[in-house]
């Protein structure tokens, strides 16, 4: 991609993304330019993720044709103050900031510039991400062509049309990857309550549920079915399900879901 994309906020979220567009190729090293609150930072990251890092937000900002906003949410307010006068309608913006709505940034800025959010997961990290994308207002197709290129360099993308439902998706994919892990810690104490040794019991619950995700995706079957592939009749499995369907998983989950989505919707208030 022949884009120049400035980062303003090379943290943890940033500085993976500006990792993860240069080891793919999707953007060379040299179109990228990140900044941070503080010279040491900017220079630890700098050298972390081979970019050029400064706290200058108005050069960084200057020629870049995407801008992405990765500061934290309470950050946000006072940066935009500080980018408004530079950043113009030909340049778009990106904001990765949880609770911040595509709204709240248009307001803060000149009019007619187009704006987009995205919701990235941890497993960002290692390329295994979630990332849901919306639009705002001014924002056009060739925007969202242009974002969904590059948080593929992160895993997985995605598009919802209603910004309404980014808090649910803060609630399942935001919030999933705990969930996952609370999953995986359980399966390793069983394996440990019935003789498996610790380390060992982690690895394959960590890995039936890797695989047991990645047939999901890639048969695109319906889970209830390949649950079904597993479970022979008066075997062992349905003994497992019975457990579980006793211990109300299915509902705990809902609830889980449920539950944090209605705090990413209080913080977005
Ligand atoms: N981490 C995740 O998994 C995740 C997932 C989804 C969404 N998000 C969102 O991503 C955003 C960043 O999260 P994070 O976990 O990456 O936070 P973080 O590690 O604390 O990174 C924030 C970065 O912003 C820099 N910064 C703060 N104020 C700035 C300013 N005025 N100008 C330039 N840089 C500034 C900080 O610099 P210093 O280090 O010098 O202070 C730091 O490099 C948040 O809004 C969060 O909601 C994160």
């Amino acid at each position: 991609m022949d884009k120049r994309i400035a980062v303003i906020g090379v943290g943890k979220l940033g500085g993976t993304l500006c990792s993860a567009l240069s080891r793919s190729g999707v953007v060379p090293a040299g179109c990228l330019v990140g900044t941070t609150a503080h010279e040491e930072s900017a220079q630890s990251a700098a050298g972390q993720h081979g970019i050029r890092v400064s706290t200058d937000n108005t050069a960084a900002v200057e020629g870049a044709d995407l801008i992405v906003l990765a500061v934290k949410p309470q950050g946000m307010g006072r940066l935009l103050q500080e980018l408004k006068p530079v950043i113009t309608p030909d340049q778009v913006v990106l904001t990765l900031a949880a609770a911040i709505t595509t709204r709240f940034v248009e307001d803060r800025l000149q009019e007619g510039v187009p704006v987009l959010r995205a919701m990235p997961n941890l497993p960002s990290l290692i390329g295994q991400g979630m990332t849901v994308l919306c639009a705002g207002r001014q924002a056009h197709l060739e925007h969202m062509v242009m974002a969904k290129e590059i948080f593929s360099a992160l895993g997985r993308v995605a598009e919802i049309d209603s910004e309404e439902l980014m808090e649910a998706v803060t609630g399942l994919s935001g919030s999933g990857p705990a969930y996952g892990y609370i999953i995986v810690e359980s399966l390793a104490e069983g394996g440990v309550k019935v003789g498996l040794p610790r380390s060992l019991a982690t690895v394959m619950a960590a890995q039936a549920i890797l695989g047991a995700a990645a047939m999901v995706l890639e048969t695109g079957e319906h889970p209830a079915l390949l649950k079904d592939m597993v479970t022979t009749p008066a075997g062992t499995t349905v003994n497992g399900l019975m457990a579980l369907e006793e211990g109300n998983i299915r509902v705990a989950l809902i609830k889980a879901v449920e539950a944090a989505t209605a705090k990413a919707k209080e913080l977005a208030r």
